[in-house]
């Protein structure tokens, strides 16, 4: 790339030139967030995905979103700026594994979290995020037996809220299990007023410590809404920028994490650069496929979800 060019007027060219629409997940870094339509949430993406009337989708997120943009508008160009953003969480169910587990409970109804690969959504009864998992689990009868996949984390805590008994499968975000208790404490007693806000993809330990639990939507929501000025935010770290863009008074703490190494960043999402994002709308490539087949089965428990969250 000519290092004369200024990334933002570019992209912003490409959109009206080939009618495109660039929707980014709050966990992108900071200058795509900047140059995006539409910034959001799992849900939030998805309802934006259902309804563009723009030729070309351009994703900023990871692969099972723009996989589920592509399923709900098949005769759009969905492009996703790096194909190797995958997500842990979608790796921890592998769909043939998950097939022989669904067959143990014949008599269960299947519902995926949104974070899972399209093949996985095709074998599901209704998928959910995190913003609309408890809803969707109480719009179901009381005696309805749920199998619940793939987080375990965001699993447990659905249970626990909605007090129904879930049959969950063992998988988990290597972003929202690697914060550590004693050092969020450590980090309170700084600043005792700061409330503690998680993802419900956090462990249960975490989780007890919060102030508030929810998405990533409804967590910079919180934290707007919130006459506090302190906040400790056990997520990724992308949704600091909105936080801080939205609250210049407030300060916003990214959670520690239990190793010194590590960070509140997800590998996968910060694959995506605006580099990459120019270049996929320049070329028209990477893009997204998914099977006939596969986008037959996998729209149904979508478009479930869409109508219950509508
Ligand atoms: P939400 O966007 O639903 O808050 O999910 C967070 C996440 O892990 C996305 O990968
Ligand atoms: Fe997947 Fe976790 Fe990254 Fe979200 S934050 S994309 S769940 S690995």
């Amino acid at each position: 790339i000519d290092p004369s060019l200024d990334l933002f007027e570019e992209i912003n060219k490409l959109k009206k030139e080939k009618n495109a629409v660039v929707l980014a997940h709050y966990y992108q870094e900071g200058d795509i967030q900047d140059i995006a339509d539409y910034i959001g949430d799992s849900l939030g993406l998805s309802q934006q995905a259902a309804k563009t009337d723009a030729d070309i989708i351009v994703f900023a997120g990871v692969h099972f979103m723009a996989e589920t943009a592509k399923i709900l508008s098949p005769n759009k160009k969905v492009l996703l700026p790096d194909l190797k953003a995958g997500c842990s969480l979608a790796d921890s169910c592998p769909p043939h594994l998950f097939k022989k587990f669904k067959e143990k409970y014949p008599d269960h109804l299947v519902i995926t979290y949104v974070n899972c690969t399209a093949e996985l959504k095709a074998l599901s009864d209704i998928v959910c995020t995190s913003s609309n998992a408890v809803q969707i689990v109480e719009s179901l009868p009381k005696d309805q037996k749920i199998i619940f996949g793939p987080d375990k984390n965001l699993g447990a805590w659905v249970a626990k809220k909605t007090g129904r008994d879930l049959v969950l499968w063992n998988g988990a975000c290597m972003v929202h299990e690697i914060f550590s208790r004693e050092r969020i404490s450590k980090l309170k007693e700084r600043h005792p007023n700061a409330k503690i806000l998680a993802h419900p993809e956090c462990e249960e330990t975490i989780l007890q410590m919060a102030d508030y639990i929810g998405s990533t939507t409804g967590i910079l929501k919180y934290a707007t809404n919130s006459p506090a000025e302190e906040f400790i935010v056990a997520t990724e770290s992308g949704i600091l920028h909105q936080m801080e863009k939205d609250n210049p008074s407030k300060k916003f703490f990214p959670a520690p994490p239990n190793n010194t190494c590590a960070c509140n960043d997800c590998p996968h999402m910060k694959r995506n650069t605006l580099e990459k994002l120019y270049l996929c709308m320049k070329n028209g490539t990477p893009e997204i496929d998914v099977p006939m087949d596969i986008i037959e089965k996998a729209v149904i428990p979508i478009e479930r979800m869409l109508e219950i969250s509508a």
